[in-house]
């Protein structure tokens, strides 16, 4: 297992370039395989989730050619997917699972999918039950984990109410309404991103928006057109940088191409009100999505609350606020995020684990953590389990940047889910 060792650093300094958004990669992937023709994409994400959803639509039927950060996907139409002889791996990816499920649940083929020990734990019901009704035939071990078999059907419209804020809910029921006959609607009980939506636009589906509804139409003898797009840098990865450049008075960063969606942008808000110095330059649309450049300076940031409606627009973030809570005045408290519980990692219980060994004061909850700020102490350097999840990887080599001694990653590389240059570019930018 590669350890990867932080040492303190002095501040963060220089530009850098982030891997293509990781939700809107998958998205523009899986469109791309339902349009009849080729579509190009070029910034495609490098992470391996995302390339866990080329192999998948892969495996489809779809031509999917990959030349560096540009891909070239060549679909046959919404009819055109065929089955595969194996069974479809969505790696680590619990949104290449969710999402493809709602295509295959439109498919007349029966497909089985898969992932790792980590997806595999991961729950599945709140997609196999919208999916169920809507016609599709859905088998899973104990009725909500993978490995997923899937019998595709002809797909009758249903209105759903989401018991839960989530995207890739959202956009499971979806896209499989792009295969149901009529008009698909689906309630939200607070926003999520809506990447699914801008997509969906841009492939020339019919989409309309009512308050937090939702509504698709079915596409019937309909098509989508293929595109070329250009993916904006992730913001849930700017986030560690974003984070990291704020702890040092003299740091000064610049980050370029970053996606600044509206339902992605909570997290700015919160630095904001932490009294961050996070400029945002030369902001412009691009198919449906606003991109910009960041500006950070180093800032005493002051912590604070999260809690409510906040959490689903910043949920990815979490993991990185909650690092961060030892060197805030206040400290940071989550509230709301059960959620937390069930992602690649218990990322509640990793959190907490992982903070207590650099010497933080944390109080675990069932639905958050409460993390002491500076007053508790400075963090020490420490070994890190993240648990195979790339978000708490990063947040705590972000963490050991302003702690006392190196702190070293355990099992570093699972960082390359999302961001597989992370610690390179990290070292690039911080001045020891
Ligand atoms: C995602 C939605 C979120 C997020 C995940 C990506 C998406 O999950 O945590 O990393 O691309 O739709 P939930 O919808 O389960 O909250």
């Amino acid at each position: 297992m590669k350890r990867e060792t932080i040492h303190p650093a002095k501040h963060l300094t220089g530009g850098l370039e982030l891997p293509g958004d990781k939700s809107i990669s998958h998205r523009y992937a899986m469109l791309a395989a339902l349009a009849e023709g080729t579509s190009e994409v070029r910034h495609f994400s490098a992470a391996a989730d995302c390339h866990s959803t080329l192999a998948c639509m892969g495996s489809l039927g779809a031509e999917v050619r990959i030349e560096k950060d540009t891909v070239r996907v060549t679909g046959r139409g919404t009819r055109g997917l065929r089955s595969s002889w194996r069974a479809l791996d969505a790696g680590n990816s619990g949104t290449t699972m969710r999402l493809l499920s709602g295509i295959l649940a439109g498919q007349e083929f029966t497909s089985k999918l898969t992932g790792d020990d980590s997806l595999q734990k991961r729950p599945m019901k709140r997609v196999i039950g919208p999916l169920r009704e809507m016609g599709a035939e859905i088998r899973a071990r104990e009725d909500n984990f993978a490995p997923l078999e899937i019998r595709g059907a002809r797909l009758k419209a249903i209105g759903y109410q989401m018991p839960i804020a989530s995207a890739q809910v959202k956009s499971a029921v979806l896209l499989a309404g792009l295969f149901a006959d009529g008009v698909t609607s689906v309630a939200e009980p607070a926003g999520t991103r809506d990447h699914t939506e801008l997509a969906l636009e841009e492939f020339g589906a019919t989409i309309e928006k009512h308050g937090r509804t939702i509504r698709v139409h079915g596409l019937g003898s309909g098509k989508l057109t293929p595109r070329s797009l250009d993916v904006p840098g992730d913001l849930s990865s700017a986030v560690f940088f974003i984070a990291a450049a704020s702890l040092f008075p003299d740091s000064n960063i610049l980050i370029h191409n970053v996606g600044l969606n509206p339902t992605r942008t909570a997290i700015l808000d919160f630095f904001a009100s932490m009294g961050a110095a996070v400029q945002i330059l030369g902001l412009k649309s691009s198919q449906g999505e606003l991109v910009g450049d960041l500006a950070v300076k180093g800032a005493s940031l002051k912590g604070g609350v999260l809690r409510g409606d906040q959490i689903p627009l910043l949920i990815d973030e979490l993991p990185m606020l909650a690092a961060l809570g030892p060197y805030t005045e206040e400290g940071i408290e989550i509230r709301d995020a059960a959620e937390l519980r069930v992602k690649e990692s218990d990322r509640i219980a990793a959190l907490a684990e992982n903070l207590r060994r650099m010497g933080a004061k944390v109080e675990e909850r069932p639905d958050g953590l409460k993390v002491e700020g500076r007053r508790a102490g400075r963090l020490r350097g420490a070994e890190i389990e993240p648990r195979g999840d790339h978000r708490i990887a990063m947040a705590f080599a972000v963490a050991g940047l302003a702690a006392e001694g190196p702190t070293v990653i355990r099992d570093a590389h699972c960082a390359g889910v999302s961001f597989p240059n992370f610690y390179q570019e990290l070292n690039r930018l911080a001045e020891s």
